[in-house]
């Protein structure tokens, strides 16, 4: 079967052959529909991020996939039934964090990450899953499927921000995207759904006209041009937030944010960055954390229960918004532009095969 994969020392995805995996017990083979490709999957193919299965040099990638079951093996499922599967698998034998369905809280070094970190992804025709990491999703979804796993990422740190201020009566009105890329933009998609928020924004770095701010406006969010209001003006020149979602990877981004939040605001931070020194006012920030009682946390990966909710959550986006979002979906022959990164992409997908609907 066809895969894509990168190798140990290359920096671009490449098209080899591969045995169609066998599933084990308590596993179910999946028939691939679609893979989506994220800022991660570039980062993975750079060699900025993530590791080869061990002892092995080359990687399949992809973590945002959709596919159907073609043989349910001793599973619950049924050919046919039309899955998503989670990116987190236990490295050797029993997890505590596994067993609590808590994967996403794991420890590095307790988890793999498939197609990212210690094992093959879901970029290939087929691919077998364990029963307990695949969550049905409605016929309905199967174009759109691989966005369950990046909306389920957005829902994770939107629950635990809402967690860190459940001990008093926070009522956001204000809210700030960092980042105008498909995190970024899923992400405000899901905040301008939940009615929570008055006013919205999000932070870019783009001349117009471009595709990111349509959306953004489209969604009834203000663009903010990071080159104009850097985070550290965006309090005085548009509104204090009290919620900022980071998702550019920018490290000073992290800081500026304490900045950008009101009295008891809260940052959830999501960019991967690379190692950066630069110089902050520790004092200055520390001071304002503590007299505003602002949050600010890191949130990575999601669970079951979250990609449960990204499957509610984007059956209820409009086809507007993810007809502006997919910008691409590609067959495996021309897999490489599916990997483009140019100011007309948003999000991209190969295509392995086409769901056919069940009669
Ligand atoms: P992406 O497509 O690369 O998006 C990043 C966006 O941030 C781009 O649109 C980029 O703008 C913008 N940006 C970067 N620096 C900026 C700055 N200084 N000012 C204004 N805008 C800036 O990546 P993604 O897939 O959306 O993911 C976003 C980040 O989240 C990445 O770091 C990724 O690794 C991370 N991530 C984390 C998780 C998690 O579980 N925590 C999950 C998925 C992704 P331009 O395009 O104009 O350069
Ligand atoms: C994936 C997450 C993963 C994270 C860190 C993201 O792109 O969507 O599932 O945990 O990268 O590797
Ligand atoms: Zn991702």
């Amino acid at each position: 079967m066809h895969a894509i994969e990168v190798e140990r020392g290359g920096s671009r995805p490449v098209l080899r052959e591969r045995a169609r995996p066998e599933p084990g017990a308590g596993e179910a083979l999946v028939r691939t529909l679609r893979v989506g490709v994220d800022g991660t999957d570039r980062e993975v193919i750079a060699g900025g991020y993530g590791d080869f299965p061990s002892g092995e040099d080359s990687l399949v990638l992809g973590h945002e996939a959709v596919g159907v079951v073609e043989d349910a093996g001793e599973t619950r499922l049924s050919p046919g039934d039309v899955v998503v599967p989670t990116v987190r698998r236990p490295p050797n034998g029993p997890s505590e964090y596994f067993e609590r369905g808590e994967p996403d809280m794991a420890p590095e070094g307790d988890y793999h990450e498939r197609g990212i970190s210690g094992q093959h992804g879901f970029m290939a025709e087929y691919f077998t899953s364990p029963e307990a990491f695949l969550v049905r999703i409605p016929e309905a979804l199967a174009d759109v499927g691989f966005l369950v796993e990046p909306v389920s990422v957005a829902e994770k740190a939107l629950e635990l921000a809402a967690a860190s201020r459940s001990s008093f009566s926070w009522k956001p009105e204000s809210a700030l995207v960092l980042g105008n890329g498909s995190l970024g933009l899923l992400a405000l998609a899901l905040l301008s759904a939940s009615e929570d928020y008055d006013r919205l924004y999000c932070l870019g770095r783009r001349d117009r006209p471009d595709p990111t701010i349509d959306v953004i406006e489209r969604l009834g969010a203000t663009y903010v041009d990071s080159r104009e209001t850097p985070v550290p003006d965006v309090a005085s020149a548009c509104e204090p937030m009290d919620l900022v979602f980071e998702a550019t990877g920018y490290a000073k981004h992290a800081f500026e944010t304490i900045e950008a939040l009101a009295p008891n605001g809260v940052g959830a931070l999501l960019g991967v960055p690379e190692p950066w020194t630069f110089e902050i006012d520790g004092g200055a920030l520390h001071r304002e954390f503590v007299l505003h009682n602002k949050a600010l946390l890191g949130s990575v990966n999601s669970n079951v229960r979250h990609f449960e909710a990204a499957r509610e959550s984007l059956a209820s986006l409009p086809d507007w918004l993810l007809d502006d979002l997919v910008t691409g979906v590609y067959d495996v022959e021309s897999f490489e532009a599916a990997f483009g990164d140019d100011d007309t992409t948003i999000k991209t997908a190969v295509q392995f095969s086409a769901y056919e609907e069940r009669r």
